[in-house]
C-alpha cells in the first residue's frame, strides 16, 4: 500500500491481545496500541482532526501558527501535521517534560516554550495560560486548546471507537484508560456507550491529580494537587473534553506501580509502551475483581515507550525515583 503522506497512515491502530502480564485476571484483554501512529501516539488522531477543523472554519489560514499546551505528545502531533502543511508550531510545556519528548518536538520544527510544572493553571507563566498569551501576540495564530476544544473528544468518536467496536465484533464489555484531557476516554467511550448501554468506562487518574474527586464529589479540590512524574494521566484543571458522566469510576495509580507495570509490558509482552499504558494497566490490576471469565477488556495504550527511554525505562532514573533496587551487574563468563 502506498500514502501519499505520513498523515494517511494515522489511526487503523491494532488491538492486540495481551497474555502473560494479564494471565492471573478472568477476562479477555486486549490493549489499542496507538503506538502505531506515526507520531507514535494517539494525539495523532486529534491534532489532525483539530487542525482540519479550523481549517475548515477559517481559523486556521496557510502560513498561519498553531499554538497548543501540550506534555508533549499532541505538541509532536501538531508539530508533524504542520511540518506538512506549511504551517509555524509554537508550542508551551512544563518543566516536567521528559528530555526525549523535548527533543523530538524540536526535530519536528516546533519552537518550545519551557513553562514551571508548580505554576497554577491560572498563574500567567502556566503552560496553558502561556499558550493563550502567545496565540494572542502571534498574528494569524490558531490556539488549539485541546483542552477544551471539543474536536479533540470528536476524534475519538469517529475513529478509536469505532475501530475498537469492530477490532471486538462489539464484544467488548469494559474500556480502560488513562484520561488527562478526557479526550482518548470520553469519544471513544461515549461512542461504544452508544452500541453497548452496558459498557463500563474507567478512567485511570494519578496521585496529584483531581479528576477522581472531582469525579466523586463535583469538588474542584486544590489540596489534591502536587507533583508527580507520570506523564499523560491526570490532571490540574477540569478539562471540556472530560464527560464525567459518562465514566463510571476512577481509580488512583501511583507512579511507581505504573512504571513497573510498563516495563513489565516490555519484558512479558515484547511491547514497549509508554507511562500512561503502564498506569492502563495497573488500573486494571485494581479493578480486577469487578471483571469475570465474560469481560472483554479494552486498555488504551496511548504511546509508545521509545519516548520515556531516559525516564522509567533507565534503571538509573528508577532507581533515583526509589522505585527500583540497585542491581549488582554480574559479568557472564
Ligand atoms: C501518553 C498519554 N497517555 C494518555 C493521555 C491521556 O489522553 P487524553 O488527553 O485524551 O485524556 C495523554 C494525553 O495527554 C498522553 O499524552
Amino acid at each position: 500500500m502506498v500514502f501519499n503522506n505520513i498523515l494517511e497512515t494515522i489511526g487503523k491502530t491494532p488491538l492486540i491481545r495481551l497474555n502473560n502480564v494479564v494471565m492471573h485476571i478472568p477476562a479477555t484483554v486486549y490493549a489499542k496500541v496507538e503506538a502505531f501512529n506515526p507520531g507514535l501516539s494517539a494525539k495523532d488522531r486529534i491534532a489532525l482532526h483539530m487542525i482540519e477543523r479550523a481549517e475548515r472554519l477559517g481559523k486556521l489560514k496557510p502560513g498561519g501558527t498553531v499554538v497548543d499546551a501540550t506534555s508533549g505528545n499532541t505538541g509532536f502531533s501538531l508539530a508533524m501535521i504542520s511540518a506538512i502543511r506549511g504551517y509555524r508550531c509554537v508550542l508551551t510545556v512544563t518543566s516536567k517534560i521528559s528530555e526525549d519528548k523535548l527533543n523530538n518536538l524540536k526535530a519536528m520544527g516546533a519552537e518550545v516554550v519551557l513553562c514551571p510544572q508548580e505554576a497554577k493553571p491560572d498563574d500567567p507563566n502556566s503552560y496553558y495560560r502561556k499558550a493563550e498569551q502567545l496565540a494572542k501576540d502571534i498574528p494569524g495564530a490558531f490556539y488549539v486548546n485541546q483542552n477544551f476544544n471539543l474536536d479533540n473528544g470528536e476524534a475519538h468518536y469517529l475513529s478509536t471507537g469505532p475501530e475498537i467496536w469492530e477490532q471486538t465484533q462489539g464484544k467488548v464489555t469494559c474500556l480502560i484508560g488513562a484520561a488527562s484531557t478526557g479526550g482518548t476516554l470520553c469519544g471513544s467511550g461515549r461512542y461504544l456507550r452508544e452500541q453497548n448501554p452496558d459498557l463500563k468506562i474507567i478512567g485511570v487518574d494519578a496521585f496529584g491529580s483531581v479528576l477522581k474527586k472531582y469525579h466523586e464529589t463535583g469538588i474542584y479540590d486544590e489540596k489534591e494537587l502536587y507533583p508527580y512524574r507520570m506523564e499523560g494521566t491526570g490532571k490540574n484543571i477540569i478539562p471540556g473534553n472530560m464527560d464525567f458522566e459518562l465514566i463510571d469510576k476512577f481509580v488512583k495509580v501511583t507512579d511507581k506501580d505504573s512504571a513497573l507495570r510498563a516495563r513489565e509490558l516490555a519484558r512479558s509482552e515484547g511491547m514497549m509502551v509508554g507511562y500512561s499504558s503502564g498506569a492502563a494497566l495497573q488500573g486494571l490490576e485494581q479493578i480486577q475483581d469487578e471483571l469475570t471469565e465474560n469481560d472483554v477488556v479494552v486498555l488504551l495504550f496511548s504511546d509508545h515507550g521509545s519516548k520515556y527511554a531516559t525516564k522509567f525505562f533507565s534503571d538509573k532514573w528508577m532507581i533515583e525515583q526509589g522505585f527500583m533496587e540497585e542491581q549488582k551487574t554480574e559479568v557472564l563468563k
